[in-house]
């Protein structure tokens, strides 16, 4: 089992506030309590599978920091604001090529697109995002993003697609049941750890009662 230092503490308390300060207002799923929840749960997963909690958490609060999908579609662009605030705080280069590996390896990129992980550190980050991502919160959090995009909720006409590469899965406007079909139902089974593919479980089968309901009330009115 890992331990935090004193210092360590210090240091991830301040780079907590400065993610907080940023993220607080964000209203497309990336706010600041997605980042806390990603936080709490990739700690839980961590302990459970004795990974190293400093890289961990800082993985965590740092996942979402500069998102290619507000940043042109740049996949690097997070990695270097990691690397700049990680530096700025005075940690040292073997902690921040971690850390950044971390951030660069969260992201899902469509179903045909493999995202393993190098380290331990970033299966849990990585388990912890993707937890957030299904379930009711996943839910809420993709119908908020769909009305961001001013995407509808249902097209019955519009089927959802495979993707096999990043960028056609990116610059999708479908509706965002699709987003179902196209992320959200596929990551049960791209969980790393066992404790992440227990919750997910769980998370999912939420999600097909949601999805039959849905499909119920929308056949009603016909
Ligand atoms: P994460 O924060 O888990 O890394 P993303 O950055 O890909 O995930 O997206 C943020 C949230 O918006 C997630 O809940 C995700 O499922 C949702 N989302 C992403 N793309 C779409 C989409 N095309 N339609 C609906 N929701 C989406
Ligand atoms: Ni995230």
């Amino acid at each position: 089992m890992s331990y935090l230092s004193e210092e360590q503490s210090f240091t991830l308390n301040k780079i907590e506030q400065l993610v907080k300060n940023k993220f607080i207002y964000e209203g497309s799923g990336h706010d600041w309590w997605h980042i806390f929840r990603v936080k709490e749960t990739a700690i839980k997963i961590a302990k459970a599978e004795q990974a190293d909690l400093f890289l961990t958490e800082l993985g965590a609060l740092l996942h979402d920091i500069a998102d290619h999908k507000f940043h042109g579609g740049d996949i690097e662009a997070g990695p270097k604001e990691a690397a700049r605030i990680l530096n700025d705080f005075g940690l040292a280069d073997s902690i921040i090529i971690r850390v950044c590996a971390i951030v660069k390896e969260v992201t899902f990129k469509g179903e045909g697109v493999p995202t393993p992980c190098s380290s331990l550190e970033a299966a849990c980050v990585q388990d912890a995002d993707r937890l957030d991502a299904i379930g009711a919160i996943g839910i809420a959090r993709a119908f908020a993003y769909g009305g961001s995009k001013g995407r509808l909720l249902y097209d019955p006409e519009l089927k959802p697609a495979f993707f096999s590469d990043f960028q056609s899965y990116k610059s999708t406007l479908a509706p965002t049941i699709n987003h179902f079909y196209e992320k959200l139902l596929l990551l049960k089974d791209r969980m790393n750890t066992n404790a992440a593919k227990v919750i997910a479980a769980q998370r999912h089968a939420f999600m097909e009662t949601y999805l039959e309901q849905f499909y119920s009330e929308w056949n009603a009115s016909k």
